[in-house]
């Protein structure tokens, strides 16, 4: 993909500011993305991986970015979409000095862009780079931050699973339905807490035997089955991918057993198309990033002094968002990805012109 769209004829990305930054010292390698400010400054996580090229890392970064633009556009915050990537293992390149470089890199941008976690970046790392700049949210509750964002991204999950039961079988309820999860990680397991709370029957699946154990103890209840294939292909209502996105792809959606779709992993599709095979089979599925902006609106929340109840009164309000979006869908005959994307599009440009009337 061309930044500027002059790259092989492909579609321009559309960003608004893509910033590399490198700090030769501390070996800090940093892209920063800001897909749009139409609704206010850019939020979107820090992710640090060991990209095999820099063109994996730009390509990473562009879509991550947009797709925060959406998901905030979607969660009602006044926040465009931003993100950023840190090249190389996290294990090995995040020292104190190397965030502090990347803080100060945040920090020239003077607030258009505000970080906070993502895969490889953790509480304690916000609050290294909140001591170069105060663009940062997700820090530790010492540090007057929201803390881990896992609960109500859980919470928000939940309250979508509820929209689309309602939807299908005319009761949010999801007692005595069989709800398979797909990985136990800190979403999945605050959302088994609700799930067995509601009275759903869960079957679930991880790859560390560790979150297996925690399911023993903590819910003996719980069906465990051996991997993904096993799940997908068991007897169960709602499928919820909670691990690592493409969970719904050429291979999955075929043997899918599930009505509904309801997950906290990003980028759930494979690529763009999987919409329809889903569709097609007359399975529902509930847009990832609508139902997992959970996270952001508790670290969107804490931007402004963080009150838990306030942010999940507004991940709660994730019922309405799903139930809206999958009536519009209905309405417009499109996919419910489709129509999500739609509504986004249209905050971004209903509010966002806004801005064009003068204040002096
Ligand atoms: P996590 O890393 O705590 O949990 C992921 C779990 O999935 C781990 O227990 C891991 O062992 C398991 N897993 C990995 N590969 C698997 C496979 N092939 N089959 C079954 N299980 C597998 O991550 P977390 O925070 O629970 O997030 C889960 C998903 O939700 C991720 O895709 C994340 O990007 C997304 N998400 C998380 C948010 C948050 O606030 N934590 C916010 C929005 C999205």
């Amino acid at each position: 993909m061309g930044v500027f769209g002059s790259t092989g004829g492909q579609e321009p990305s559309g960003h608004e500011q893509v910033v590399f930054c490198q700090d030769k010292q501390t070996g800090l390698k940093a892209i920063i993305a800001i897909y749009s400010t139409a609704l206010g400054p850019a939020l979107g996580g820090t992710r640090c991986y060991p990209y095999a090229s820099e063109e994996d890392a730009l390509h990473d970064v562009l879509e991550l970015s947009r797709g925060m633009a959406y998901k905030n556009a979607i969660a009602g915050l006044d926040h465009g979409g931003g993100k950023a990537v840190i090249w190389g293992d996290p294990e090995q390149v995040k020292t104190e000095a190397l965030l502090r470089a990347y803080g100060r890199f945040v920090h020239s941008l003077g607030g258009r862009y505000y970080t906070a976690c993502d895969v490889g970046t953790y509480v304690s790392d916000m609050d290294v780079i909140a001591r170069e700049t105060p663009y940062v949210t997700g820090r530790s509750p010492e540090y007057g931050g929201a803390g881990d964002s896992s609960v109500l991204t859980a919470w928000g999950v939940f309250q979508g699973m509820r929209a689309a039961a309602e939807h299908v079988w005319g009761t949010a309820s999801l007692a005595g339905r069989r709800v398979g999860i797909a990985g136990l990680g800190k979403v999945g397991r605050h959302l088994t807490g609700h799930l067995v709370d509601d009275g759903a029957h869960v079957v679930a699946t991880d790859v560390d035997e560790r979150a297996l154990e925690w399911a023993r103890k903590t819910y003996p209840q719980v069906e465990l089955v051996a991997d993904t294939t096993a799940l997908i292909t068991s007897d169960i209502d709602v499928y919820s991918p909670c691990a690592l996105g493409g969970a719904l792809n050429d291979d999955t959606v075929p043997v899918l057993r599930a009505k509904v779709v309801v997950g906290a992993a990003n980028n759930q599709l494979a690529h763009p198309g999987v919409e329809k095979l889903l569709a097609e089979r007359g399975i529902l599925y509930a847009p990832d990033y609508v139902v997992n902006a959970g996270g952001v609106i508790q670290v969107a929340d804490e931007i402004k002094g963080f009150n838990f109840e306030r942010a999940k009164l507004r991940a709660t309000k994730i019922f309405d968002t799903t139930r809206q979006i999958l009536r519009l869908a209905e309405s417009e005959g499109v996919p419910p990805a489709v129509a999500a994307d739609r509504l986004a599009e249209r905050r971004m440009a209903e509010v966002g012109r806004l801005r064009t009337i003068h204040i002096p």
